[in-house]
């Protein structure tokens, strides 16, 4: 089917986009990631350069991204062709089609892992169990994790190719409501738990002196990671807003919903972790090994394991399909397939990318890449290069190119609350270039250093 031919698609409401970008920001990223990041960080002193880093950084770049999309109404590649045509820039387009494909191949490997934790913790998780000896036994077994990525890849490749409004719109119409009612039935059993409040102090009260500068670096690769910054979700997800909205509002409640559910989460797992004697520094195995330990001590602790990792899941479903998304966008805009097609061709090869990482722990555990396993080299890949070298380009472009002004007229067009002016543009064109061309060099050299 030839796409010209066809009306692009609309979000139906104000609140179908924000839910859709609320459902690709909050994901992996919050639940899984911040609460380790923070656990290894120091707490408190770390959630608070995270969130600076949130407001300076993380807004700009989201206004840039659904300005450049909602301007151009194209996917990545043919939104920067639009504005510079005949210039390299599409390149930082293709990057972000690219870095999609690579997030999401590993991405749906941990979404399973999810999937099957909602197995486990459904049969009750013990006091007598070895947690640790569990998550490492599960994935360093083939058949079943294999069996969960493709289940996952299955859902999102079902979503996508139902179509925006019938897919993506209906999916984070369900799944953003229950995903917030589960959250705050955690925190609630988590801070209600004996010894709760050692806990929230770890939370709650900075203590600097746990900061290095790689907790910045950290703070900021957090926040691209968390927002879906740097690949071009953001532009893909713009070009089906209409209008009449109003982008420096909308980015605005897309990063409210995406702290306060990152914010929840610390609350959900920090209290409950102290209040059973454990640590917080448990580092990625923070969720799968820590948490079920957790869970097997509190009262109704098999209820809200199971709940959690339904939850963990959910958020993983509302990500992984702007992932997606991106790189069905670009197929479809750009080289005229047919949706359906694409979704399905393009999950299919992803989910085959996604099984080295997936095998990084078993045959394939030899493999190392600076003291990496596989599924942690593309992660470091899309981390500490791809998003932050998309975003710095974006910024570049938006600032520079395209121009701080145009940007800011597109992302204010219709009424809103709220509207980027003047500091916006010194923010796109000076803080987070500097910011984050600073935490590329740092954490390259950092981890090429060892
Ligand atoms: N923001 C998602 C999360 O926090 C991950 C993601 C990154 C999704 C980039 C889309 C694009 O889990």
């Amino acid at each position: 089917m030839n796409n010209d031919l066809q009306e692009r698609e609309n979000w139906t409401s104000k609140l179908g986009f924000i839910l859709a970008a609320a459902g690709s920001a909050v994901g992996l990223g919050n639940i899984w990631r911040f609460p380790y990041v923070t656990g290894e960080n120091g707490g408190a002193a770390f959630l608070l350069i995270y969130l600076i880093a949130i407001i300076l950084i993380g807004y700009p770049v989201m206004v840039a991204e659904m300005s450049l999309g909602r301007k151009t109404e194209k996917n990545p590649v043919g939104a920067f062709k639009n504005l510079a045509p005949d210039t390299p820039w599409w390149l930082v387009g293709a990057l972000g089609v690219f870095t999609g494909f690579v997030i999401l191949s590993y991405y749906s490997v941990i979404a399973g892992w999810s999937m099957a934790y909602i197995v486990q913790a459904a049969n009750g998780f013990t006091s007598e169990m070895d947690f640790a000896g569990l998550f490492g036994g599960h994935i360093s077994s083939v058949g079943e994790p294999l069996l969960w990525h493709a289940t996952f890849m299955g859902i999102t490749i079902g979503i996508i190719s139902a179509g925006v409004v019938k897919g993506i719109q209906k999916a984070v119409k369900i799944l953003m409501p229950i995903l917030f009612i589960l959250l705050v039935a955690l925190v609630f059993r988590s801070v209600s738990l004996e010894g709760a409040g050692e806990g929230l102090a770890f939370y709650l009260a900075p203590d600097f002196s746990q900061l290095t500068w790689y907790s910045l670096n950290e703070a900021i690769a957090q926040a691209f990671f968390t927002l879906s910054l740097g690949m071009g979700a953001m532009i893909t997800y713009g070009s089906y807003l209409s209008k009449d909205d109003n982008i420096s509002d909308s980015a605005g409640y897309v990063l409210g919903l995406d702290t306060l559910i990152a914010v929840l989460s610390g609350f959900a797992i920090f209290p409950a972790v102290f209040a059973l004697g454990l640590s917080p520094d448990a580092g990625p195995g923070l969720t799968f090994i820590t948490l079920p330990a957790v869970f097997a001590e509190m009262p109704l602790g098999t209820l809200f394991g199971f709940l959690f990792f339904v939850l963990l899941t959910i958020a993983a479903i509302t990500s992984a399909i702007s992932l997606l998304e991106v790189v069905v966008a670009y197929m479809v805009d750009e080289h005229e397939w047919e949706r359906k097609k694409a979704a399905q061709v393009v999950g299919i090869v992803i989910f085959l990318v996604g099984i080295p990482p997936l095998l990084g722990y078993s045959a394939l555990s030899d493999f190392q890449f600076l003291g990496m396993d596989i599924l942690d080299t593309y992660d470091w890949f899309a981390n500490a290069i791809f998003l932050p070298l998309g975003g710095l380009l974006t910024a570049i472009f938006a600032g520079y190119v395209w121009g701080a002004r145009n940007t800011a007229d597109e992302a204010n067009k219709a009424e809103g609350v709220l509207s980027v002016g003047n500091l916006f543009g010194v923010l796109i064109k000076y803080v987070v270039p500097v910011a984050i061309g600073t935490i590329m060099v740092v954490g390259i050299w950092q981890t090429l250093a060892g």
